[in-house]
């Protein structure tokens, strides 16, 4: 194959890979079989290995780079991240939605639920289409900047059909299935297997290297745009973050008051065991960006938000028996 022929084939590849992928995190649809996937990246990878002079470092191939070891150096936010209010109330719920009311009393007002993923916020950011950087939110003013871990995700896209400079905010989770298998892996070595996934996700985030951070196998899901498109809505912003190939936080459509805001917070009390990744509540959000902006924010969190959480299921259990597992390598560990 010449060069150029090599080249365009490579474009071709990278093309099709990314709108699978984009298809398949971003609208939750496969548009090819795996195995189709698996040969066109087998493909992609061994003509890059002929043709290094076309590699970049958006490529579907680059997720984890060469001899890369995450630095953690601390990187500014644009914004602060805030938090949000929480609540385990369903009349602080309905508070919340009366003064929330009062202060935008410009019109009716819309809402929408959104599950509340029990993981690690990050912010991500493009510039001319490509991923450029991965920040966790640390203490909402300065994060570490985890970019090289961060690219081994793969619902985040490491390039995207938007070229003006645009940061996407969410959080990084891990299913139970990972966690899971992780935690027998680290029990076989004789290690101490990882707490819940929460704690895994922070831990995971800060390994140094890259490798294993693709083999644990975490998600992002997105649910702040800050950009300059010209959007009216919350729905409208993650419809736009859904269409670039990002997966969005699971939602609502828009409700219309406190009735079917109360309604989302009981439905999903139960039905968020059918999930295969931990929810710890429901975030209901202002759809409006212009009442958004009007309702502003104190020094801790928007006004615009309310996070209505699930009491972590606890109880007392009765501990039967403790057995010893010998490990490969001879370690003894109780379980
Ligand atoms: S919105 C300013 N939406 O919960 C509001 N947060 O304190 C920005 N979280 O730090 C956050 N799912 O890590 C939002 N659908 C969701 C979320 C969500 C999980 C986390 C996030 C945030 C914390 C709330």
């Amino acid at each position: 194959m010449t060069a150029p022929d090599a080249k365009s084939r490579i474009d071709k590849l990278r093309t099709t890979i990314q709108t699978a992928d984009a298809a398949y995190y971003g609208a939750g649809e496969s548009i090819m079989t795996d195995a189709e996937y698996d040969r066109l990246y087998a493909e992609l990878a061994a003509l890059e290995i002929k043709h290094p002079e076309f590699l970049t470092s958006t490529s579907p191939t680059q997720r984890v780079g060469n001899d890369q070891t995450a630095a953690f150096t601390k990187a500014p936010h644009r914004r602060p991240m805030l938090s949000i209010d929480n609540t385990y109330a369903a009349d602080e719920v309905r508070a919340w939605v009366e003064r929330v009311q009062k202060t935008a009393a410009d019109g009716p007002l819309a809402f929408v639920g959104e599950l509340k993923m029990d993981g690690v916020a990050a912010a991500l950011r493009y510039d001319r289409g490509a991923l450029v950087a991965a920040i966790t939110r640390g203490d909402g003013v300065t994060g570490d900047d985890v970019t090289v871990n961060v690219r081994t995700l793969k619902s985040v896209p490491l390039s995207i059909n938007y070229a003006a400079p645009l940061e996407v905010r969410g959080e990084v989770f891990m299913s139970f299935a990972a966690f899971a298998r992780i935690n027998a892996a680290l029990t076989e070595e004789g290690q101490r297997p990882l707490q819940n996934p929460r704690n895994a996700t922070a831990g995971t985030l800060k390994l140094l290297d890259p490798a294993q951070v693709a083999r644990r196998t975490l998600s992002f899901s997105a649910y702040t745009l800050l950009s300059e498109a010209h959007t009216a809505t919350h729905l409208e912003n993650l419809a736009f973050m859904q269409g670039l190939g990002l997966q969005v936080a699971l939602h609502s459509p828009a409700l219309p008051d406190v009735d079917a805001i109360l309604d989302f917070c009981e439905t999903w009390r139960t039905r968020r065991h059918t999930l295969p990744f931990p929810v710890d509540g429901v975030v209901i959000k202002v759809n409006s960006l212009a009442q958004q902006e009007r309702l502003g924010a104190t020094a801790k969190s928007p006004r615009w938000a309310i996070a209505y959480k699930y009491e972590s299921e606890r109880a007392e259990t009765v501990l039967r028996d403790i057995t010893v597992q010998v490990g490969r390598t001879g370690v003894l560990t109780p379980v």
